[in-house]
Parts: C-alpha cells; sequence; structure tokens
C-alpha cells in the first residue's frame, strides 16, 4: 500500500502502564514539581479516592468525590476553590472519563497539573477534548492546557468495573479508533494504533465475560483503551461520534450505551466510502471487512450490552428531531450526510435492526 503524505502531531503525555503501577503515584506527582495533590473521584469511588490519598500521605491534599457525568460546570468551580482551599498545586483524577473531564475542567480555568488514574476505557485521559456543561447545555473543545501531564494505567483498578459497564465502555473505545481509521486527518502511524486498539479491546471481552477479574484481560483492554483514546486525541470526529453527542446531549442518553447501540449502524453508513477504514477493523477482529458492522453488533447481544435505542430511553417521536440536528451543522465525514438516509439508520438503530448502508 502505498504511503501518501501525512501530518503526525503525537500529545505530550507521560504514560505508566501496568498492573500495580499505582505504587508510582507519588513519583509522579513529584516530577510535575508538585507537593499537594487533590483527589478527584465520583462518590461511587470514594473508598477508592481515600485509598489513593493514603497512598499519597502528606503529599494528599484531600478528596473531592463529587464527579459526575458531563461536568456541569457548578461541580468544575467547586472542584477548583476546593483545590484552592486545600492548597494543591496538582490534582489525581481517578475514574472514568467524567472524573477525567473535571480534572480537564479544572486544568482548563486554573492550569493545576492533571495526573489521570483511568478506570474506564473512555480514553478522555489521551485526549484534548474537553466538555463543560452550563445552563443544560454541554460544549465541547479542545485545547492542549486540558491534556493530562501524566497516567497511570493499573489494570488492577478496573477488577471492580462492573461487567456491563466494562462491554459498554470497550464499545466506547473501539468506536474512537473505528472513526480514526476513515478520519480527514488519519495517517498510518494513528491506523496502527487504531487497529491495535480495537484487536485488544474485543479480544479482552470473552475472558472477561467468563471472568470479570481476569487481570490479564483487564491488561488488555486498558492497553486497547489508551491506543483508542489517543487516536481519538489526534484526529477529528465523524458520523459516529456526533450523532452520538447529538443523542446524548438533545435525549439524556447514557454515554458509552450510545456508542454501542450507533457504532453498527454508523460504520455500515460509511461502509462503501470507507473501504480501507473497514477493511483494518475487519483484520483487527479476524473477520470480513463486509461483516464488520453486523458483527459488531452481535458482539455487544452476546455480552448483553445494549443493541437498540429503545432499550436505552430514546424517545420514539426524538427521532425526527434528532436526524434534523445530524445535518445540520457540517463536519467531515467520508460518505455524504443525508437527512432521508440518516433518519432511516436511526430508525433501525432504534429498533436494534440490522444495520444497513
Ligand atoms: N473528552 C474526551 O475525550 C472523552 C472521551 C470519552 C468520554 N468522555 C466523557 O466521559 C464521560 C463518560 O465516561 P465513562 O464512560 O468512563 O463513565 P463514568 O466516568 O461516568 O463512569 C461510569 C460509572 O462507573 C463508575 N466506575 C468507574 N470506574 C470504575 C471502576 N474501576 N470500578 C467500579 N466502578 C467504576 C463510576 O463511578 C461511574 O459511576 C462522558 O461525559 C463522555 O462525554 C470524554
Amino acid at each position: 500500500m502505498a504511503i501518501h503524505p501525512f501530518i503526525y502531531q503525537a500529545n505530550p503525555v507521560r504514560v505508566v502502564f501496568g498492573a500495580g503501577s499505582l505504587c508510582h503515584l507519588a513519583t509522579e506527582v513529584d516530577r510535575l514539581g508538585a507537593r499537594r495533590a487533590l483527589v478527584l473521584c465520583t462518590p461511587g469511588q470514594a473508598r477508592a479516592g481515600a485509598r489513593v490519598a493514603a497512598l499519597l500521605g502528606e503529599r494528599s491534599a484531600g478528596v473531592f468525590a463529587h464527579a459526575v457525568m458531563h461536568v456541569p460546570i457548578e461541580s468544575a468551580r467547586a472542584a477548583r476553590d476546593e483545590a484552592r482551599r486545600a492548597g494543591a498545586d496538582c490534582a489525581v483524577a481517578l475514574g472514568g472519563g467524567s472524573t477525567t473531564g473535571l480534572g480537564k475542567a479544572i486544568a482548563l480555568e486554573s492550569g493545576l497539573p492533571i495526573v489521570a488514574v483511568p478506570t474506564t476505557y473512555a480514553g478522555s485521559e489521551m485526549t484534548p477534548i474537553y466538555g463543560i456543561t452550563e445552563g443544560g447545555l454541554k460544549k465541547t473543545s479542545r485545547d492542549a492546557r486540558v491534556m493530562p501531564r501524566a497516567v497511570i494505567y493499573d489494570p488492577e483498578l478496573t477488577l471492580d468495573l462492573p461487567l456491563a459497564i466494562t462491554v459498554t465502555s470497550a464499545f466506547n473505545a473501539i468506536a474512537h479508533a473505528a472513526e480514526g481509521l476513515y478520519a480527514p486527518d488519519g495517517n498510518p502511524v494513528i491506523a496502527l494504533m487504531a487497529e491495535e486498539g480495537i484487536r485488544a479491546c474485543a479480544a479482552a471481552l470473552a475472558p472477561l465475560q467468563a471472568d470479570a477479574r481476569n487481570l490479564d484481560a483487564r491488561s488488555d483492554a486498558l492497553y486497547g483503551a489508551w491506543l483508542c483514546g489517543s487516536v481519538l486525541g489526534a484526529t477529528t470526529m465523524g458520523l459516529h461520534h456526533k450523532l452520538c453527542h447529538t443523542l446524548g446531549g438533545s435525549f439524556n442518553l447514557p454515554h458509552a450505551e450510545v456508542h454501542t447501540v450507533l457504532l453498527p449502524h454508523a460504520l455500515a453508513y460509511n461502509a462503501a466510502s470507507a473501504r480501507d477504514a473497514l477493511r483494518r477493523a475487519g483484520r483487527a477482529l479476524g473477520i470480513d471487512a463486509d461483516t464488520v458492522p453486523r458483527e459488531l453488533q452481535e458482539l455487544a447481544r452476546r455480552h448483553q450490552a445494549p443493541t437498540s435505542l429503545a432499550a436505552i430511553g430514546m424517545p420514539a417521536d426524538g427521532l425526527d428531531r434528532a436526524a434534523d440536528l445530524a445535518v445540520q451543522t457540517p463536519y467531515p465525514n467520508p460518505r455524504t450526510l443525508e437527512r432521508s438516509a440518516l433518519r432511516g439508520l436511526l430508525q433501525r438503530a432504534f429498533d436494534g435492526a440490522v444495520p444497513q448502508a
């Protein structure tokens, strides 16, 4: 295959990977020249947050256990105020995309350096993308200042991630890589990461279904999530991510589940215009390119993940508005965005029907 001209810009981030690597946290805080780290987490991960604070010892500035989905501006302000009050000169974001997102909001406003300790496969720690919700509207943008300065991937911290979240979060990761394969700013390096990321995330699912505490499979999935997140951070999003954001934002649907349901349909829509991307995704999954959309839907079904928008709370009477929103603002996508074809896609996704072009 001919290599065409391309530009590749890596996001500067230090990665510490491996089972037990949380033990390097204090060293990573020191490397930033920081002395007191505020630990961020969700209320559900408060105990894990307290353990991390204990591990930091005198370098801990306490725990802010109020991270919530979609980073409401109020929680970002409260966290920033708490960091100031506690004299923190660094924050440790322990958790999934919601907590990493809170860390990014703080970094954007205050310049506080962030160490991310991801515990899902969302991949936000590898992207300069941030989102903040104000007055019910989520604004997303890119800014290099929100990139965590160091990321510690410790698969031991994912052993208790519930299986249902494990599967949908892995699909969220696979979606980042799949769209990176046909992004206008993709390149051969990103494609390598995308293919390997899809492979690692998908291959981890069967062993995790058998034993959710399988550390080798947890390591594979987290490694895949890192690669897939890096792909998202380096490329421009297309139809799949835009549809997910539209549905998530306008109809308040759960993030990773929307990705799981829509990915097969978005890939089927783009398949004929993105043959090489589908070929690579197929190679990663060990299947024929033509069967990728259908097999991904089967993979979700096999692991009891949702395969219809109806099952995750999408109102049937919202499909027309969703189709309108999807064509309102243009964005790069291999296949032209046609309202009637997208309305058909949304109907099939709503019904959980077989994905079609
Ligand atoms: N900016 C980006 O690049 C980017 C990328 C992906 C996702 N996101 C954002 O991230 C958010 C979704 O992130 P998410 O899917 O990781 O969900 P999440 O961070 O909301 O976590 C989901 C739930 O899982 C729990 N949890 C997380 N890790 C756990 C663990 N190891 N064990 C037990 N429970 C655990 C959390 O407490 C939470 O209740 C969305 O707001 C999305 O927009 C942003």
